[in-house]
């Protein structure tokens, strides 16, 4: 009898799937599947799987991988964006999908306000000014267009999920009010929590000096800060985006820059990854322009990452394979109500 097959997709660089071993225990099979030059997977090797964990979101796992994985009980998404995956296609045909949402919320949050804190405390500025410039050590060369005294701003959280949340306690801490607008949330959650709550995502940006991304990627909220968002933006507000680049409209941002509508921007995502230089935005940051100096700070999609969330990132995955295998249990489903709406029950 041979034993279920867990497929490894595009993984971390990894000698062993060991953490994936010990989490699943004995009885199973695991391959490590690496993506073709071209970004893909055969589907003939996931016609094999019993259950896939794919890591990453640089390949599109669409209808034709999806009609491919005739034989899998189960695609797991390491991480917590799944916008990559069609996951009506997979709950057409009754493949449950899951993801690992408490991986690394903490770092996601605390990347935010490192971002925040870098460009309202002007830390790359300075540091880069004295690299270079003997005159930098002196007041009269102080000027940052973001600086500014952190407890006379209110950080606006758009999506309070869970890195919201964590963001928000952190932003806190360093004595900014806190204010949020997510339209899925129950009515009370801001009193709970404590926090001045929109209920317009304009009201939000309206009232904000720091505008922090936690939302997913989706339909709804694709170029969600669009000229006329950034328009309705403070002149000095800085945005902050964690969450998925296309949530941005980067011409807009551009625009919103060059025009100084905004101050300021540090994002760890972008539409295009990795990113595009041709982008004029992007293209003046390279050049290191002076009207952008210290405006706008840019992370390879590394809010995620340290060490310890890429081992929980694995041992989750693995754990939500064999919940389901094992124990006939769903860890973290994300497509329930398309697999109810095409007849698969409650799971
Ligand atoms: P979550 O599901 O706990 O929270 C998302 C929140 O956004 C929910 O409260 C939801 O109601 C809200 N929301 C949905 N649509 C909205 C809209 N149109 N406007 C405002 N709010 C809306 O997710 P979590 O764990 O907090 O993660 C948030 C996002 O962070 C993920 O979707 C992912 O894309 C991104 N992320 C980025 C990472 C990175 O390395 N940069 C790593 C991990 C996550």
């Amino acid at each position: 009898m041979p034993m279920p097959l867990v497929l490894i997709l595009d993984p971390p660089p990894m000698p062993l799937p060991d953490l994936e071993a010990a989490e699943l225990g004995a009885g199973f099979d695991i391959e490590l599947v690496p993506l073709n030059a071209s970004h893909q997977v055969s589907t003939a090797t996931l016609a094999r799987a019993d259950a896939i964990i794919n890591f990453r979101g640089r390949h599109k796992i669409g209808e034709r991988e999806v009609n491919a994985m005739t034989k899998a009980q189960l695609l797991v998404q390491a991480g917590v964006g799944y916008n990559h995956i069609d996951i009506d296609a997979c709950a057409r045909r009754g493949l449950a999908v899951c993801n690992t949402p408490d991986y690394g919320t903490m770092e996601v949050a605390d990347h935010a306000l490192a971002l925040t804190l870098n460009l309202v405390r002007g830390i790359s500025t300075y540091n880069a000014r004295l690299l270079t410039r003997d005159d930098a050590w002196s007041t009269d060369q102080l000027a940052i267009r973001p600086v500014r005294r952190l407890r006379d701003l209110t950080f606006g959280v758009v999506g309070l999920g869970r890195i919201g949340i964590a963001a928000a306690q952190r932003a806190r801490a360093f004595s900014l009010d806190v204010a949020f607008y997510d339209p899925h949330l129950p009515p009370g959650v801001e009193l709970s929590l404590g926090l001045h709550r929109h209920d317009t995502l304009r009201g939000l940006l309206a009232a904000s000096d720091i505008v922090s991304l936690h939302c997913p990627l989706t339909t709804a909220t694709t170029k969600l800060i669009d000229h006329a968002a950034v328009a309705a933006m403070k002149p000095d507000a800085v945005l902050i985006n964690t969450a998925r680049g296309p949530i941005i409209d980067l011409d807009a941002l551009e625009a919103g820059l060059r025009t100084d509508r905004i101050a300021a921007a540090g994002l760890d995502v972008l539409p295009v990854e990795p990113m595009e230089r041709s982008h004029p935005l992007i293209k003046a940051w390279t050049a290191r322009e002076p009207w952008l100096e210290g405006r706008l700070t840019i992370t390879p999609h590394a809010a995620f990452y340290t060490p310890q969330s890429l081992d929980d990132m694995r041992r989750l995955s693995a754990r939500a394979v064999a919940d389901r295998l094992s124990r006939g249990k769903l860890r973290s489903l994300v497509n329930g109500e398309e697999l109810r709406r095409y007849g698969f029950g409650a799971p």
